[in-house]
């Protein structure tokens, strides 16, 4: 794919083979016989390489891409500039361990997360101060701890549809799937999960659990993501992300906003909370931040990250190579990328609410940014798993990559690359598939 001139570039798919193709059928036989059956795959897709939107398979089919590796490659895959701060850095320093030793990259990627915190300025200087990760979970885990060490408490408060991670502390903050808790109890203690998004939760918990059963003069934190990823792209109400910002104020209690999957310029801001002009205590943030080398950060109010040296720290967070893969990611947020999330999202949603108002399967999308979803439906407009899963399959058997979320939503979180004429594409192809449901 590389070698072709930008304006003979394919956008769209190229299927040269059944599906899965002969080569893509022996890999997937011995994956099977190796590797982990808590793996979920939805359709049997063995990717070889990719460049932008598009990933091409081990049979040499071409794919369009909008699940971003499930919301990581921010800058498409394989961003040449990216791609070229890797090797540069890789040839001076693979590793050298941020907790222990300093190296620029690292200095540099810290400097500019807490300048891009929306944080309220701190009287001595430097408003946040940056703990490197190597995922998700890893932030999530960093951000509890750090919670309950500043503010000596040790409740929680999290939400049913969230989901952070799959390690012991972010387990029990999840709240988005029975799978992925059954089994594995008791799980860490003192997490009250109330409903998302909506005020009638917040007076649930104000009017009800902090008088009955849970003070908040011991609750640490409140854990939320600004817009519920894996729990079905989620937008909450207007006002309510101020209003838990003025929960948290009145109580004491820290409130983390988690960026995993919604920051780094999917929304079209570098972090979502931002729309709501919400100043969160602490952010966490993975995924897209180092366009797919595993990083993961946790941002605090420098005032709260003040733990003792050996309190906390990780070998491979904040890996040279993986920063300075964020550090290029960052610049190509802010200079362009952020901005054709923005454009190529509002484009993407007047097209699924044109198709919704042909298909009765199909709700309003809902999102921000490239970060939007729709809900399938069955005749009676009830939410229908199965119809979700099947129009999956069918959109990979034509070259369409997607992701479900939620109980019956398919999510669109593509690199933030697109372009307006692979949008096109992507709606044309489920214009198609659409034809046949019901
Ligand atoms: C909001 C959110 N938090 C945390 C995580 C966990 O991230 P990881 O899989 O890198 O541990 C995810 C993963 O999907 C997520 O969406």
């Amino acid at each position: 794919m590389q070698t072709v001139p930008h304006s003979d570039r394919l956008q769209g798919p190229k299927l040269i083979t059944p599906l899965p193709g002969p080569k893509a059928q022996a890999l997937i036989d011995r994956d099977r016989a190796v590797t982990s059956s808590s793996y979920t795959r939805d359709y049997p897709l063995v990717v070889k390489r990719g460049e932008g939107c598009l990933i091409e398979d081990v049979d040499g089919n071409v794919f369009l891409d909008m699940t971003a590796g499930i919301a990581v490659a921010a800058t498409g895959h394989a961003h040449p500039q990216v791609v070229q701060a890797i090797n540069e850095q890789s040839q001076q320093l693979l590793h050298m361990c941020g907790a222990d030793f300093y190296y620029e990259p690292m200095v540099q990627l810290a400097e500019t997360l807490a300048a891009k915190a929306p944080f309220s300025q701190s009287a001595q200087g430097s408003k946040a101060r940056v703990l490197f990760t190597n995922s998700g979970a890893e932030s999530l885990e960093g951000a509890l701890k750090l919670a309950r060490y500043y503010t000596k408490r040790w409740r929680v408060i999290a939400f049913l549809g969230g989901f952070h991670g799959r390690t012991y502390g972010a387990m029990s903050l999840t709240g988005s799937k029975s799978v992925q808790c059954q089994g594995f109890g008791p799980l860490v203690p003192g997490v009250t999960h109330i409903p998302y998004g909506t005020h009638a939760s917040l007076d649930y918990l104000e009017q009800t659990l902090f008088t009955s059963m849970l003070p908040p003069s011991d609750v640490a934190a409140i854990v939320v993501e600004a817009i519920q990823g894996e729990g079905g792209y989620i937008v909450p109400d207007d006002g309510f992300l101020p209003r838990l910002r003025d929960i948290c104020d009145r109580h004491k209690i820290l409130l983390i906003v988690d960026e995993v999957q919604s920051g780094m310029g999917r929304t079209g801001k570098l972090f979502a909370i931002e729309h709501w002009g919400v100043m969160p205590d602490i952010i966490t943030v993975a995924k897209g931040i180092a366009s797919g080398l595993p990083l993961g950060a946790v941002i605090a109010r420098s005032e709260i990250m003040t733990w003792t040296p050996g309190s906390h720290a990780s070998t491979f967070g904040g890996n040279p190579v993986a920063c300075a893969a964020a550090n290029t990611t960052l610049e190509l947020l802010e200079n362009g990328l952020m901005e054709n999330a923005q454009k190529r999202g509002l484009q993407l949603q007047a097209g699924l609410t044109h198709l919704s108002s042909t298909y009765d399967c199909i709700s309003l999308p809902r999102g921000k940014g490239l970060m939007v979803a729709i809900d399938i439906c069955d005749e009676q407009g009830n939410p229908d798993p199965t119809a979700r899963d099947r129009l999956l399959q069918d959109a990979f058997y034509r070259g369409l990559l997607l992701l479900g979320c939620g109980k019956a939503s398919i999510r669109f979180c593509p690199p933030l690359v697109i372009t307006a004429e692979q949008i096109e594409i992507a709606l044309n192809i489920l214009t198609e598939i659409l034809k046949d449901y019901p």
